[in-house]
């Protein structure tokens, strides 16, 4: 069997809030899968019923062959889980949460130490396993909790939302270790709000909004999707941005985004040809291009176009046409 996980029509309602409205998802065998999609998309609520903790009202879901209704106690044996929030006890230090856990989930006392030592070495936490937990950082955290929930060699793995809140060194580490636990024959299904992290670490990627699955495939697929290529510009004066994101607006009929940070301007273009128009224009204003290319649209605007919003609001500052002083 190809697929480790199926899941057809799945719905959940809490109260009013239609959380999943019909979601389908497979995840092939060694590969990863992203979940990507805003705050309250449903990305949880699909881990969740996925990993048998909550029921669905309707559809279906297998993990594995096995349904993750009626047969929960052979797809619990099959996945390991790492939350949104740490599951790890603060008090206790990295070696006694990795024994604790081993021990509930049936090892011997010597057992249990052998596997603790082994996946501390392998999250390069072997110097901290000592210590408590609450002297750790958010990435050692984080890496001992997705080191809890590899202990009974699980063959599918999810993460939800494994790198937020982390500062960009620690989410490396943590991209590093899913690398690593893929390359050892796992599955996973990871959910995240970071664009770039789906581009890092998926095979394919789920966009989710309001409890479905608004587009699925691979990275690349997704952007050719979103069809029109980007025309990116910045000029080598920063303070005649506002003159260029008018002769970019003029040329391609769109409304340009400006990065206010570096007065990158973008706007899709449905024409190559007019990269041409554009130098001539810049040409005749005396306008020098510090930077001037064609390309793919990012994820970011794949999620736009899809969406009609950005998939993450507060990580690129841009302001539209004419805001800029
Ligand atoms: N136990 C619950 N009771 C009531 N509402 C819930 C419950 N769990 C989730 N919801 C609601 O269902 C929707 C989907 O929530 P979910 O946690 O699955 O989103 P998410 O994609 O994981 O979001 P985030 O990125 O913030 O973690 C949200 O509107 C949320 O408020
Ligand atoms: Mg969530």
């Amino acid at each position: 069997m190809s697929d480790v996980i199926r899941a057809e029509g799945l719905r959940k309602r809490f109260g009013d809030t239609q959380a999943l409205d019909g979601v389908d998802l497979t995840v092939r065998r060694g590969t990863v899968l992203g979940v990507l999609g805003p705050n309250g998309a449903g990305k949880t609520t699909a881990v969740r019923v996925l990993a048998t903790l909550l029921k669905p009202d309707a559809g279906r879901a297998e993990v594995c062959g096995y349904d993750v209704v009626r047969d929960s106690v052979r797809v619990r044996a099959k996945i390991g889980l790492t939350g949104q929030y740490a599951s790890v006890d603060e008090e206790l230090t990295g070696t006694e949460n990795l024994v604790m856990i081993a021990r509930l989930l049936d090892f011997s006392r010597r057992e249990a130490r052998a596997r603790a030592k082994e996946l501390l070495a392998r999250f390069s936490l072997t110097d901290a396993g000592g210590r408590a937990v609450k002297t750790y950082s958010g990435g050692m955290r984080r890496r001992l909790d997705l080191a809890a929930s590899l202990i009974n060699r699980p063959e599918v793995i999810y993460l939800d939302e494994p790198t937020t809140g982390l500062d960009p060194r620690a989410r490396g580490e943590v991209w590093d270790t899913v690398r690593e636990v893929v390359a050892d024959g796992a599955s996973v299904l990871l959910t995240t709000q970071y664009l770039e992290e789906a581009d890092a670490l998926a095979d394919r990627i789920a966009v989710f909004d309001h409890g479905h699955v608004i587009a699925e495939g691979t990275s690349a697929e997704l952007k050719a999707r979103a069809g029109r290529q980007t025309l990116a510009v910045r000029a080598a004066d920063l303070y005649r941005v506002e003159q260029l994101t008018t002769i970019v607006a003029d040329l391609t009929g769109a409304r340009p985004e400006v990065q206010a940070a570096t007065g990158l301007v973008t706007a899709p273009i449905g024409d190559p040809a007019v990269l041409s128009a554009v130098v001539r224009r810049l040409d005749e204003a005396g306008l020098v291009a510090a930077e001037l290319a064609l390309r793919m649209p990012s994820l970011d605007e794949v999620f736009l176009t899809l969406t009609g919003h950005h998939a993450e609001p507060a990580a690129t500052e841009t302001v539209t046409e004419g805001s800029l002083v």
